[in-house]
């Protein structure tokens, strides 16, 4: 075998040996003159192209992200202590590019989809640009189906649809990321994909999430996706990017998928200092003109596609912060006007203990009611108006005054609906809840309990309607409306219910 092995061998490599062809070739070497902040800047790459990628010969990445007449800007991704002046580096042609696919499922990665958990190496379907264009709009289709937060309040009042981009924005420290990770956690009972994108966070703030929805959720269905506060500005600047990537191969497949970006804030901030670096002009509060493009371009890549394309859809949940309930600031504003809605937290609602701290006043959903589940949506109907009415109502009872019998009865509803809204983190609610809760707040079935049996009410009802009303729960589960007889059914199962609770004197 081996003899015969041997010419074989030999004709092979002489034949690759001659199709070489031997020359000069030009290769353009660009050599480092300064580096500073994660930004260097090289000399000698003239037909560098942005967003480039180029390669150190100490083996570090970069991308170039302005072009000048005698240099270009590159953003070190990594290597940033160990590249000096004087090295040299080489353009790829190529974009940055990021694995996608199932094999990211389960994984904790970093914006180039380098393992961060101990699970092995990334299996990766393919490698796709960070930078898509988005769906078109003849490839769209209306937002109409739901995305269940199991948040009570967002569920009912506000209603998300798959598709949509609803901004959670509020002050610091006021439970933003808990409605995303709460949202994450309720995705356990679909089929919604999440990828959790962690832009200039704490490590302690990350690793809550990921322990949160390893414990509560379903995280085999979870893609985090961390830059941390200690990353490069060049990784912290793409993750969002990179996220989107990673969530539009299960949106093109017909899939549905939900992303977070925690938080858009810290990117403004990242793409002003890397802006600022790169020499380009402040504007506005010192951010770069481009920056309400840069975050419009990437939030249209949240999109629902028509039946044509598949039919999938990414949801986008972008959180910002505020400085002291300011909405008009800048970048709130920026990013109120590309999303389809805001949820707003209140601060002065959360240090009064009413979590999630929702502003039912400030947050909108502008993609509306016909997102919501047909059975919430009818059972739901009148309660934003009793609550609004309520909240309006109580202000004048401060004073005294206002002793009409309707009046106090209008307070005792509304200060149980405040109170079924609040909602303690990582207890998402199922539909049936939600649809129970609804029903039996409506009905009045509540007005006799003490507020604080509410809570205990809302954790015995799941169990108790699927055992006293199973029909009236399978066919709202399937049909998912509300009729009748099966409104009928629930309403007796809940009453029951709430008898099982001591009465207050009622007024
Ligand atoms: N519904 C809730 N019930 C009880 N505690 C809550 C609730 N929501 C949030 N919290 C608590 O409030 C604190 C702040 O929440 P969170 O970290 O989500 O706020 P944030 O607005 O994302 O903060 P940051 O601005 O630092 O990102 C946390 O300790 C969290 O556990
Ligand atoms: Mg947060």
């Amino acid at each position: 075998m081996a003899t015969e092995d041997k010419p074989g061998w030999l004709t092979r490599a002489k034949a690759r040996a001659e199709a070489i062809t031997l020359g000069p070739a030009l290769q353009e070497v660009g050599r480092v003159r300064s580096v500073g902040d994660g930004v260097a800047t090289l000399s000698g790459l003239a037909t560098a192209r942005l967003d480039e990628m180029l390669a150190f010969d100490k083996g570090y990445f970069g991308f170039v992200h302005a072009l000048e007449r005698d240099h270009v800007s590159c953003i070190l991704l990594d290597g940033l202590d160990e590249i000096e002046a004087g090295d040299s580096a080489h353009r790829t042609g190529e974009v940055l590019r990021v694995p996608v696919g199932p094999g990211l499922l389960g994984r904790v990665v970093d914006p180039l989809g380098r393992p961060l958990d101990d699970k092995g190496p990334i299996t990766a379907e393919r490698h796709d640009g960070i930078e898509q264009p988005a769906p078109a709009i003849i490839d769209r289709d209306l937002v109409t189906e739901p995305v269940q937060t199991g948040l009570l309040v967002i569920d009912t009042l506000f209603a998300l649809g798959r598709g949509q981009r609803e901004l959670i924005i509020g002050d610091r420290a006021i439970g933003k990321t808990a409605i995303a990770v709460d949202t994450i956690i309720s995705q356990k009972a679909s089929d919604i994909v999440c990828v959790y994108v962690a832009v200039g966070q704490k490590s302690s703030t990350v690793r809550r999430v990921i322990d949160a929805v390893q414990k509560h959720g379903a995280p085999e269905r979870c893609i985090f996706v961390i830059a941390e506060s200690s990353a490069s500005a060049g990784l912290q600047w793409i993750a969002p990017f990179a996220g989107f990537t990673m969530a539009e191969h299960f949106r093109d497949r017909g899939g549905h998928a939900l992303i977070v970006i925690d938080d858009m804030s810290k990117h403004a901030e990242t793409h002003r200092q890397l802006a600022l670096l790169t020499g380009q002009p402040p504007g506005r509060e010192a951010y770069p003109g481009d920056v309400f493009h840069v975050q419009a371009r990437m939030l249209e890549r949240a999109a629902k596609l028509a039946p044509s394309k598949g039919g999938g859809s990414l949801t986008a949940l972008p959180i910002a912060v505020t400085d002291a309930g300011n909405l008009s600031a800048y970048i709130p504003t920026n990013l109120i006007s590309i999303t389809d809605g805001q949820i707003v937290l209140n601060a002065k609602l959360f240090h009064e203990q009413e979590k999630p701290a929702v502003d039912v006043g400030l947050s909108v959903s502008r993609v509306g009611g016909k997102t919501q589940a047909p059975a919430l949506r009818e059972a739901a109907e009148s309660l934003r108006i009793d609550y609004a009415q309520f909240l309006e109502i109580e202000i004048f009872t401060r004073f005294g005054g206002m002793s009409d019998a309707r009046v106090k009865r209008q307070i005792r509803r509304g200060r149980r609906i405040g109170a079924a809204l609040a909602q303690p983190q990582y207890s998402p609610l199922s539909l049936i809840e939600e649809v129970g809760l609804i029903l039996a707040l409506q009905g009045g079935l509540l007005d006799a309990l003490e507020l604080a049996d509410i809570q205990i009410f809302r954790g015995k009802v799941g169990g108790w309607l699927a055992d006293n009303a199973k029909s009236a729960c399978e066919e709202i589960a399937s049909a998912a409306t509300l009729n009748a007889a099966n409104r009928q059914a629930m309403l007796d199962a809940l009453g029951a219910l709430a008898k099982t609770f001591p009465a207050t004197d009622t007024p």
